[in-house]
């Protein structure tokens, strides 16, 4: 079946593997050769599974393909931030890119060297600045400064602590991803990063300070880009403002940092080549003594599948409707970009026929869809189990508990052995916040 053959390639580690003896494909979908609804029956519905050994594909191969550059990974963690992938990542040298005091919380439980951490954000707030700057170098290798307000405030902290840092400027450099609109994050009407003159400024009116040096300029237009022509455009234009960067400080930038936005395939679309994509980085930034990129998604996003059960199934206005016990809660995707993820069910029988289905989750909002009109050879019946692929990336780090629904789990399957690295949350820990109000009221 044209399905069966898709899944097999090279670089997925979700297979249906051809039994050696027959010669045949088994109606089971496995990791490194565990089938997944073994770890459903084990772990429960929904599930989210991830694999060891294509995580750390992903990574050899980026980090392969950027060989001889002076290049440092910093996985963005917000795609996927479960300790135990932060620690497999660590071990393979990756640091990190940070977002918020949570996650720079997570990089130091487990223990990511701190000058292997940037720190992005629009937001800092002075109270995470505060804390971050009782530790040496603010406990990064570089903030990453998003406007001008920020950096008159890290300056003063910085002065008042008597505490000396590095940063570096995002760079918007007004230049369109072609990817999603709503992940689109380096046009001029992006909320992200500071303009050409803003920098210009700010090197000419303040320069280095006796605490806060420039250590940089950094850039991040978006994510799931699937071409090599906008990352030319940007990479241009920041090595264009690094050198009237450099020209005004009277010296040589320390890194350049390129940010993140690799594509991934999820319906079999064409994406970026990392053979260009490391030549255009060799062709702008051979110079500079450090360049730190910022992937997420590229590392993690097919190394990971969510699991679901069928609850019910209907017809509606003569389409069959799949009723699943994920929802949007569980994988916000479909519904908050209208993205796709190929849905492929877990041991349906031989003799079943491909039937057209829309998908949708329990979670009371008709945006709630996982996919319209799609093929699936499933019957409808409660308990039958069908995989999201590649949900490795912003599928369980955007999840909530909307609904009042607990958390799915997560398992790790890597080097031959399974691993729970997240229990199911318990209705118990959703309300233990609140039992303190309702103690005072009642
Ligand atoms: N660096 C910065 C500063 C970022 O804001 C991001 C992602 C990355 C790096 C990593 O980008 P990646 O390599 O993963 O494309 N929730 C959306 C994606 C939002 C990305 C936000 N920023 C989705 O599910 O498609």
């Amino acid at each position: 079946m044209k399905e069966r053959t898709q899944l097999i390639e090279p670089d997925f580690s979700f297979y249906r593997v051809k039994n050696e003896l027959t010669n045949e494909l088994p109606n089971e979908l496995t990791v490194d050769g565990i089938p997944l609804s073994k770890l459903v029956e084990k772990y429960g519905s929904p599930l989210y599974v991830y694999s060891g050994r294509a995580i750390r594909e992903s990574y050899r191969r980026l980090s392969g393909a950027l060989k001889g550059l002076p290049v440092q990974i910093c996985y963005a963690m917000k795609a996927n931030s479960n300790l135990h992938i932060l620690k497999l990542l660590k071990e393979l040298g990756a640091g990190c890119d940070l977002v918020s005091y949570g996650e720079w919380h997570r990089a130091e439980a487990v223990k990511i060297p701190r000058n292997r951490r940037v720190l992005s954000g629009v937001a800092k707030t002075a109270a995470e600045l505060d804390a971050l700057m009782n530790l040496p170098q603010a406990g990064v290798g570089s903030i990453h400064v998003e406007s001008v307000m920020e950096f008159e405030l890290i300056v003063l902290m910085a002065n008042v602590k008597k505490r000396p840092l590095t940063v570096s400027f995002r760079y918007n450099p007004d230049v369109d991803a072609q990817t999603l609109d709503q992940i689109s994050t380096g046009r001029k009407k992006d909320k992200f990063g500071l303009t050409r003159e803003e920098i210009l400024d700010l090197c000419v009116n303040f320069g280095d300070d006796d605490y806060v040096r420039i250590g940089g300029l950094s850039i991040h237009i978006g994510s799931q880009i699937t071409k090599t022509a906008p990352y030319e455009k940007a990479f241009k234009a920041l090595s264009h403002l690094c050198r009237e960067v450099e020209f005004h400080l009277g010296r040589k930038l320390d890194s350049v940092d390129l940010g993140g936005g690799i594509g991934v395939s999820y319906v079999g679309e064409k994406t970026l080549s990392l053979g260009q994509y490391a030549a255009l980085v060799k062709k702008y930034f051979s110079r500079y003594p450090k360049i730190v990129i910022e992937p997420g998604r590229s590392l993690v996003a097919n190394a990971g599948v969510l699991v679901s059960e069928v609850v019910y199934s209907k017809v509606r206005k003569g389409s069959r409707m799949l009723i699943l016990d994920a929802g949007m809660n569980d994988l916000i995707r479909p519904a908050l970009y209208g993205a796709e993820h190929a849905i492929v069910p877990l041991d349906s029988a031989p003799d079943v026929r491909e039937k057209s289905w829309d998908v949708v989750g329990g979670i009371c909002e008709s945006t709630d869809y996982f996919a319209r009109g799609r093929k699936l050879a499933v019957e409808g019946l409660p308990g039958e189990r069908l995989a999201f692929l590649s949900s490795g990336a912003y599928g369980f780090s955007m999840a909530s508990t909307y609904n009042s629904r607990p958390r799915a789990a997560e398992v790790l399957v890597d080097r031959g052995k399974v691993k729970l690295i997240r229990r199911r949350e318990t209705i118990a820990e959703l309300l233990e916040p609140e039992a303190g109000v309702v103690a005072r009221f009642s």
